[in-house]
């Protein structure tokens, strides 16, 4: 079978098409999946890079999607046929996290899904929505699940509140598509014009150029009333954490999930303090959240905003493009 790995020291150009040999066939509890699709992901580029240390060889990628070819025995979940995708954190099956690592994470610490087969225990996999094509899919492994743990598993997210999101990035447009869903108020930054004009006919009510406006946390107080809002969905890490604890309504919550300025940073302290502000960081979520995220979807019939797929082959080409930050919302890969 066709797969990436990620071989030797440096930088993307380590991200080498091989031929192996395919996983054989699934043994007792195990699924064999011919994976169609996968996406990218910020945690996906870093690994890419060399910056997250892996096994030299790794196949990289957690989020997969594709069609169940062979069950092992004892496999009562899913039959041939059924389309699924990937759990980040496969053996966090319910309830409060299980480990801060990522040893159990395809793409990470084991391999993942840039590739055209796999065998893996069945419960690494949940079913994918109904109506969704395979791409779609592979967006709800990481992006889609963080975003809806951080709103409606841990927010948790009432109908009538406003939600902040930062950037139009895979997780920040979920996070939006998510706040309507539920019947939120919206508020998107971006440091593009163009960017928010199309986050606005996604149902953006509020939108605000973080490049105009550095101290954008005037502009949500203004656009609240003064108030603040109830969620910020934190991508960007130590560089708009200050002003996100400021745009925050006293008692809100921060889910803090990104490090796109950096992994460490002053925090105003006494304004989280005197503010009451609930900073919650999170990674992902579990199998169960996934579950329901997938019902929740299904029902209400919301798709992934896919802005460009590339063929597995052209994976740098696809890493090289996320890096430029031109995307809104999922860059996806077929396989
Ligand atoms: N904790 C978790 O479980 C978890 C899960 C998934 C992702 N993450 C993290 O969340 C972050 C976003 O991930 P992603 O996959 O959504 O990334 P992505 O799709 O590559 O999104 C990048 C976007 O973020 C926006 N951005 C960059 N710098 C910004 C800044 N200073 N202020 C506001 N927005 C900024 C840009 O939007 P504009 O072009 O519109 O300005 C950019 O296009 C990453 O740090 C990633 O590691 C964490």
């Amino acid at each position: 079978m066709k797969a990436m790995q990620r071989k030797g020291t440096g930088g993307l150009d380590r991200l080498i098409m091989v031929d192996m040999d395919g996983p054989g066939a699934p043994r007792g509890g195990e699924i064999l999946v011919r994976l169609h699709a996968s996406s990218l992901n910020y945690h996906d580029y870093l690994v890419a890079l060399g910056k997250i240390p892996t096994a030299d060889g790794l196949i990289p990628l957690s989020d997969g999607a594709g069609i169940v070819e062979r069950i092992g025995e004892g496999v009562s979940e899913f039959a041939v046929g059924d389309h699924v995708v990937s759990c980040f954190f496969p053996e966090w099956e319910n309830g409060e996290p299980v480990s801060s690592g990522f040893a159990r994470t395809p793409g990470d610490g084991v391999d993942g899904y840039a590739r055209e087969w796999v065998v893996r225990p069945a419960n690494w996999f949940t079913l994918a929505p109904g109506s969704y094509s395979h791409a779609e899919a592979a967006t709800l492994t990481t992006a889609g699940l963080t975003a809806w743990r951080a709103l409606v598993g841990d927010g948790p997210l009432k109908a009538g509140e406003t939600v902040l999101t930062l950037g139009t990035g895979g997780v920040s447009i979920f996070a939006l598509q998510f706040a309507k869903m539920m019947g939120a108020m919206t508020i998107v930054t971006s440091s593009s014009d163009e960017k928010l004009a199309r986050a606005r006919a996604l149902g953006a009510d509020h939108t605000i150029n973080y490049r105009q406006h550095p101290n954008w946390a005037e502009q949500v107080l203004d656009r609240t009333g003064g108030r603040g809002v109830d969620h910020v969905i934190e991508v960007g890490g130590p560089e708009t954490l200050p002003q996100s604890i400021s745009a925050c309504r006293v008692g809100g919550h921060i889910a803090l999930i990104g490090v796109l300025t950096g992994f460490s940073g002053p925090v105003p302290t006494a304004v989280l303090l005197a503010r009451q502000v609930r900073l919650q960081g999170l990674t992902v979520g579990n199998r169960r959240q996934q579950i329901e995220m997938i019902r929740a979807l299904d029902v209400n019939n919301v798709k992934p905003v896919i802005d460009r797929t590339f063929p597995l082959q052209d994976l740098i080409e696809a890493f090289r493009y996320e890096e430029s930050g031109a995307h809104f919302g999922k860059i996806c890969i077929d396989i």
